[in-house]
Parts: structure tokens; C-alpha cells; sequence
């Protein structure tokens, strides 16, 4: 049976969403990092240390919190590494997760997106990659990495995305 209600089209649906849901990054502070780890306990089998989360409250701009509709739903925690061989410096993804409910909303795409900006952009010393070290085998976390720039690289097992990398003709 067909029907003849009308179909909102993808412009109004989106333009609903853009009025009645909203997205934001907030900074991670001492105040707010204990909803981070609730976060992380329900998203991750492994449980991080509280040094774990002081030090992420260090990482200024490259750690942050996912909000919607003002509720925390989700988080990105990196820190920095040496390039080995290099003078450069790795941004290695620690947590980025967002809870169930809230996914494929943009959410995870926004706190990477972010990191990815942050690590073009660093003055201090040259980021020249952003590697994260999944524990998971799940298709839809590799889709989102590759459709983000992330590749395998070395037999290390992690996906790796270069910054301001030259590109090849
Ligand atoms: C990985 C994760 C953070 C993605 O968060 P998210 O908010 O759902 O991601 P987004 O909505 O921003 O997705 C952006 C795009 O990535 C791709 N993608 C994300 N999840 C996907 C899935 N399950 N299947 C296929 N593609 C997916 C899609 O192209 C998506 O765009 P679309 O929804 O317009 O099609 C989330 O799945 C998660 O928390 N997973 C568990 C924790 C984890 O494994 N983290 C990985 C590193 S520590």
C-alpha cells in the first residue's frame, strides 16, 4: 500500500536537526573529566588509571568532550609521542568514543575532526601524523577511521594519518 502522506525531504530533516539538536565541543577541565571517565567506563572494556585522566586534563587542546543537547555523550583523550628516527611528533589517540545511543550523529567526526585541526595547526614542534591503536575488529570503527584519512601502516597494526603531508600528483 503506498501512502500519501507527505515525506519531509533531507533538507528540512536536516534543518530540523540543526534547530532542535545541538552539537558542541567542551574543554576537558578538572571539574568536568569525572564525566569523561563514566564515559569511558561504559564505552571501554579497559579501565584507565586517574593519572590517566589528570594528565588528559593537561592536554589542552587536544583533549575535549563531546556535547549534546548540553549532555556530555562522548570524549577524545591523545597524548604525544616522538616520531621514532625523527624530531617530529605523533598524536596518538588514547579514547575516542561516543555512547551508543548518540552515534552516527557526527559526534565522533567532530572530536577528530578537532584533533586533526589542532595537530595542522600546532606551532610548538611539527605534528607529523595521528596514529590510534584500535583494540576492536569492528567494520564501523574502520570505516570511520578510513573515511577520515587513516591508513594501515607497518606491521604495528596501526592506522595512521599524516598531517600536512606533500600531496603526490
Ligand atoms: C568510532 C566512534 C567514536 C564513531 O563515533 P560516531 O559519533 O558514531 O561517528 P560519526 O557519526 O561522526 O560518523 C562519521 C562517519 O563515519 C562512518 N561511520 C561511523 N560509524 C560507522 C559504522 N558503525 N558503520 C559504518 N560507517 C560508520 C560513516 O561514514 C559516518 O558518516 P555517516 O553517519 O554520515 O554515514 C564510535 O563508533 C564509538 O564510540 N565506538 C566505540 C569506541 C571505539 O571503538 N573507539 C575507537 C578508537 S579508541
Amino acid at each position: 500500500m503506498t501512502t500519501t502522506d507527505p515525506q519531509p525531504d533531507v533538507e528540512a530533516k536536516n534543518s530540523m536537526q540543526a534547530k532542535y539538536f545541538r552539537k558542541a565541543l567542551n574543554d576537558l577541565t578538572p571539574n568536568n573529566v569525572g564525566q569523561l571517565k563514566a564515559l569511558n567506563e561504559v564505552i571501554f572494556t579497559e579501565k584507565q588509571s586517574d593519572d590517566f585522566y589528570k594528565d588528559a586534563v593537561k592536554s589542552e587542546e587536544f583533549a575535549k568532550l563531546a556535547l549534546f543537547n548540553d549532555i556530555c555523550v562522548g570524549g577524545i583523550t591523545t597524548t604525544k609521542e616522538t616520531v621514532e628516527g625523527s624530531d617530529k611528533t605523533k598524536v596518538v589517540i588514547t579514547t575516542l568514543g561516543v555512547l551508543n545511543a548518540y552515534r552516527r550523529m557526527g559526534l565522533g567526526a567532530m572530536l577528530l575532526d578537532h584533533i586533526i585541526t589542532q595537530s595542522e595547526e600546532a606551532k610548538d614542534k611539527a605534528i607529523s601524523e595521528i596514529h590510534v591503536n584500535l583494540q576492536t575488529k569492528d567494520e564501523g570503527v574502520l570505516a570511520f577511521f578510513k573515511g577520515r584519512g587513516f591508513a594501515a601502516k607497518g606491521s604495528s597494526g596501526a592506522l595512521v594519518r599524516l598531517i600536512n603531508a606533500p600531496v603526490s600528483a
